[in-house]
């Protein structure tokens, strides 16, 4: 079999640390890996090529290669987005673009379908008022697309210039299929859990912040109050489905863009069930006025029943195989004598 190419920028990330993984193990792929930051140590021997930089200024080297996949994970995160907006927009808007306009050429010049897999988010929404997201339900992926942060809104911006290289890009006869297309997929996920990395920048932090720190017997002060509740999902469950979708036929997706979601609790579940493994751990509420803002602008959970339709989305770890299959086992490992 020939080795396909892959891109994965935000490789030192924490998406882009399990997914070089993931995809090295699954085999078949030399993997380019891109980050303003070096690679950390246990993924470096998996990438056959590391840039390193600012993407913007990295961007005329990727014309030189020929990929088939490119998953675009740069991104500044939603807490941080918000203080640092033009670099937010810089890094997460400018910076997608440029890569879809190099999929979209090549896709075209090379007469073969480049596949751009995108993570989106929870933050695509905003809900107006915490009484709506209360009385809300889950959340369709066309309802509530009036995010109320930057992140958020230069996630929705990118999903849109992904359908837009992907079907309009040459203004092609709306009958038109042209035959060389970006492929562009995109799934919306919420918090993402990892027992191995910490995340920075981002508002769903509370819950990995919280209980990495019980796990270290370090105080934690959540930022956000106990009753607030969003989803959440295990780290592999999110890089599985990124795979999927990358995996799925074309014909099948009746969509670009899909939610995906496995357990949405509420901080003071994060606080309990922490509680209940780490009995020492010392957990308190400073809820931060922008921050609970942005969490209560996001829904409490989404209905993701196209992945799951289209192509066969089901999370592997609902909240109670989460803790006692994924995250607890490997904390005791590391932390507890
Ligand atoms: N987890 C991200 C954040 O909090 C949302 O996608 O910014």
């Amino acid at each position: 079999m020939t080795e396909k190419q892959a891109l994965i920028t935000g490789a030192s990330g924490e998406i882009g640390q399990a997914l070089v993984q993931e995809l090295s193990r699954r085999g078949g792929y030399k993997i380019v890996t891109a980050d303003f930051m070096p690679l950390p140590k246990t993924i470096e021997p998996l990438s056959a090529e590391h840039v390193r930089g600012d993407l913007l200024y990295q961007i005329k080297k990727f014309y030189d290669y020929d990929f088939d996949v490119i998953f675009h994970l740069a991104a500044s995160l939603s807490s941080k987005a918000e203080v640092a907006m033009e670099e937010a927009q810089r890094i997460n808007v400018e910076g997608t673009l440029q890569l879809l306009l190099l999929a979209a050429h090549r896709s075209e010049k090379y007469k073969k379908s480049i596949k751009f897999l995108f993570p989106s988010s929870i933050a695509a929404y905003g809900l107006p008022s915490l009484e709506t997201k209360q009385a809300a339900g889950l959340a369709q992926e066309d309802e509530w697309s009036d995010p109320r942060t930057m992140y958020g809104c230069n996630k929705l911006y990118c999903e849109k210039l992904g359908l837009y290289y992907s079907q309009c890009y040459g203004q092609k006869h709306l009958d038109e299929t042209p035959p060389h297309f970006l492929d562009f997929r995109a799934v919306r996920f919420p918090g993402l859990i990892s027992a191995f990395t910490a995340p920075s920048g981002g508002t769903s932090d509370y819950g990995p912040e919280m209980l990495h720190a019980a796990a270290q017997g370090q105080a934690y002060a959540c930022f956000v109050r106990p009753d607030t509740k969003i989803s959440f999902m295990a780290m592999p469950d999110a890089i599985r489905s990124l795979l999927m979708l990358l995996d799925a036929p074309p014909a099948k997706l009746t969509r670009r863009v899909y939610n995906v979601t496995a357990f949405a609790i509420t901080a003071e579940e994060f606080r309990q069930r922490a509680l209940r493994a780490f009995p020492q751990a010392q957990i308190t509420f400073a809820p931060d006025r922008r921050r609970q803002g942005i969490v209560d602008s996001w829904p409490t959970d989404v209905d993701d029943t196209l992945a799951r339709k289209d192509w066969g989305w089901q999370p592997a770890y609902d909240v109670e195989r989460f803790f006692d299959d994924y995250f607890l086992p490997e904390m005791k490992k590391r932390y507890l004598p």
